[in-house]
């Protein structure tokens, strides 16, 4: 099916079954723990060995010697796969570390071996004796004293429009400030796992993947092995956050070492190595500024952001959404990248967009102070309809970048296909009570505790892909759907299950849903908030072909039949849809394409954070009281596990205002936090009343179920709403992530 032009009405639109709030059809797998995540499905590999990832102890330099002749002695030991005796590796994808390091080590904790025993205790005990030489070279590890380096990255070219530096000189009231967020890890529950089997040259891995194509492709360039020989099955992946985009150290190294055992073998990574083995959300630091007319109209809107990566990594694309979410004519946006012998940055929920509006949602608080300016007004009446300036340059459509990217030249008016922005902040400011806040910092006290109020406006790209699916009807009149999507604890499974079940005019218990196996048709996967929109879509086509099919089989006319009931109705004649199925089960298959319509439209969502703090006057500790997000993101598929995804958003924009942060050893260049017991993230008892409140909205350019993603669009904004929340309760601007209360400390007691 060819999408290029904007849907009409189709059976989507009846919502018997799409936008109608169903728990997740697998939940009841997850919450009894029956669900066979890929490390614990002993059934496809009941023989395997346990591989125990050694990780260097070095950030860069190589190595000397790698003595591994004690460890194979060791009791249970099968195999050692080192740079030794594997063959080469090869970095490939959106990772530029090797997989497996030696004798150059690119990153601490770069994997170095594996060793393959009977048990994992004894891979553990045996690695313990491998015996390593290393020649430390002198490395590059701090951000900002790499700032000379840095470059500019093709990924993201300059963009000047007007005369920025001019109008910000010129410009009534001015915001000039620099904002910094730290190294965060994703820390999602289930780490990196994998198991390997070969069957003759066909490697099958199961493994934690949001991309199976990805994963495949990489995997094939990393070990050398052809894409057609290697299967993937990721069936359930608890969490990723973009930090199982593609094939890591746990994949290849399992399937290297099921080559040198002659076994399937098991792999996953301790927590305390995946911090540094892994990828991470890069550092940035960020130079805002804003330059309004006394009536806060802006004028200028520079936003400068500087990341770090490895030598062939990719920048924080903190800056691009700076392009798109105000007004003003004069225009600067530069994103830089340096150097750095860390270990690999890559992508983090929401991308670009989470970092840079901790950035710039505050710089537009401290413009409201300025112009003394309550922020939603300073917001709304800097709203545009269109993208602002337009340069002619369409969006990445690449969903593991930010949002888009526009080049320097302008030419037409390039609309944005929906835009509630306004509408987010006016009724987020309605039902949080926004008119109690007081402008005046610390004029608000609940006893010890300082009150405060925040806002931050949220935005995150819409992308969406090509997708098939595979549909089949049986003759029990149930209808299995097919695709190598993935679900990572998203709901994926559930909104699979209601597009089918709504084309074909059944309950969602008519409805199997097989996801996660790349012998499914490709449906690109979980990212980039891309996986809802994109997998749907591809679901419709081949649920289009199916209703063709059996109307062909029932002797109806397909266009006007109706799929309503369990039945296939025209007219007077009503069949039950499991009679198409009475010769043999009928299989369709398509695969959704894109004209161009998201070159004629900028496609993005939007939304609006509120949130209220209290900050403790004598101990500057700060609790979080009240959350609220305002949503609109085309047709809301399921509003319960869309709600779910942006409660899980704003949990994780509270971990980044308040808690999270990899601490960089500046002389061995490692991150020393690298566990859960240091690496802090929110837990229940810092997370308070959560509202969430979507939008009604449709967009037809989209696809055929007018949907966007939002578990992205939930993170962008949070962390900024709290800085802003935490400044209106004391009067302290933190501009220096995370906000803790050591930052405050000094500043609060003349207060107190
Ligand atoms: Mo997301 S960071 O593109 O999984």
């Amino acid at each position: 099916m060819k999408f290029d032009t904007p849907a009409g009405t189709n059976p989507i639109d009846q919502e018997m079954v799409i936008g109608k709030p169903h728990p997740r059809i697998e939940g009841r797998l997850k919450t009894t723990g029956t669900a066979v995540y890929s490390y614990e499905n002993h059934a496809v590999a009941p023989n395997a060995a346990y591989g125990y990832v050694v990780g260097a102890g070095i950030s860069k330099g190589r190595v000397v010697t790698i003595d591994i002749s004690e460890a194979k002695a060791s009791t249970g030991v099968l195999a050692i796969v080192t740079a030794d005796n594997a063959g080469p590796t090869k970095a490939s994808g959106f990772y530029a570390a090797k997989p497996l390091g030696g004798p150059e080590i690119d990153h601490y904790h770069q994997a170095i071996a594996l060793v393959v025993a009977e048990t994992f205790e004894q891979a553990r005990a045996a690695a313990s004796l491998i015996r390593v030489k290393y020649e430390r070279a002198n490395g590059a590890f701090v951000l900002a004293a790499a700032r000379a380096e840095a470059k500019p990255h093709k990924q993201q070219p300059d963009v000047r429009i007007g005369d920025f530096e001019n109008a910000f000189a010129a410009a009534a009231v001015k915001v000039d400030q620099t904002y910094t967020t730290p190294d965060q890890s994703h820390m999602m529950m289930e780490p990196h796992a994998t198991i390997a089997r070969w069957d003759g040259d066909m490697l099958t891995i199961w493994s934690a993947q949001q991309i199976l194509s990805y994963a495949r492709r990489d995997l094939s360039a990393k070990i050398g092995v052809p894409a057609d020989k290697i299967r993937i099955v990721a069936t359930y992946v608890g969490g990723g956050f973009g930090g199982k985009g593609s094939a890591g150290s746990d994949a290849v190294l399992a399937a290297l070492g099921a080559r040198a055992a002659g076994r399937p073998v098991k792999v996953a990574l301790p927590r305390p190595l995946m911090p540094n083995n892994t990828s991470h959300r890069p550092a940035t630091i960020q130079r805002i500024r804003l330059g309004a007319g006394s009536d806060g109209r802006l004028v200028a809107i520079g936003h400068e952001s500087l990341s770090g990566n490895l030598s062939g990594g990719r920048p924080e694309i903190a800056a691009a959404q700076s392009q798109l979410l105000y007004a003003g004519a004069n225009r600067l946006n530069l994103t830089r990248l340096a150097t750095l012998d860390l270990p690999e940055g890559s992508a983090m929920r929401a991308p670009g967009e989470a970092p840079g509006m901790m950035a710039l949602e505050i710089a537009m608080d401290e413009l409201a102070e300025k112009l003394a300016m309550d922020p939603v007004e300073l917001r709304i009446l800097n709203d545009t309809q269109v993208v602002p300036s337009y340069s002619g340059r369409e969006s990445s459509t690449d969903p593991q970048s930010a949002t888009g990217s526009h080049g320097p030249q302008k030419t037409a008016v390039r609309p944005f296909s929906t835009r509630q922005l306004v509408q987010c902040l006016r009724l987020g400011a309605e039902k949080f009570g926004w008119k109690e806040r007081d402008s005046r910092p610390g004029a608000r006290r609940d006893g010890n505790w300082l009150i405060g109020m925040g806002v931050a406006s949220a935005i995150r790209g819409a992308p969406i892909l090509p997708a098939g699916a595979r549909v089949t009807l049986d003759g029990k009149g149930m209808v299995t759907v097919e695709t190598n999507m993935t679900d990572m604890g998203t709901g994926s499974y559930t909104i699979i299950g209601q597009t089918a079940a709504e084309m074909m005019g059944l309950p969602l218990d008519r409805i199997v849903v097989k996801l996660g196996d790349s012998r499914f048709p490709d449906a690109f996967g979980g990212g980039g908030q891309a996986g809802a929109a994109t997998a749907t879509a591809g679901v419709y086509a081949a649920c289009v072909k199916l209703r063709e099919a059996v109307a062909t089989r029932l002797g109806f006319n397909s266009v006007d039949a109706e799929f309503v009931g369990g039945e296939v109705r025209f007219g007077n004649r009503r069949v039950a849809l499991a009679r198409a199925a009475d010769a043999g089960s009928l299989t369709a298959e398509d695969k959704i394409e894109y004209g161009d319509l998201s070159k004629q439209y900028e496609q993005q969502t939007f939304g609006a954070h509120f949130c209220e703090v209290g900050v403790d006057a004598w101990t500057g500790e700060i609790r979080l009281r009240r959350m609220l997000a305002v949503c609109a993101a085309g047709r809301i598929l399921n509003p319960l596990t869309a709600r779910s995804q942006v409660i899980g958003g704003m949990t994780m924009g509270a971990g980044a205002a308040l808690m999270e942060e990899l601490v960089v050893d500046k002389t061995f260049g490692l991150f020393v936090n690298h566990d859960m017991a240091s690496y802090e993230v929110p837990v229940h008892a810092d997370i308070p009343d959560q509202e969430v409140i979507f939008l009604n909205e449709l967009d037809p350019t989209m696809s055929p179920l007018k949907a966007k993603g939002v578990g992205e669009l939930g993170i962008s904004g949070v962390a900024p709403a709290i800085a802003n929340a935490i400044y209106n309760a004391t009067g302290i601007r933190i501009r220096d992530y995370p906000i803790t209360l050591d930052k405050c400390l000094d500043k609060l007691q003349p207060m107190a």
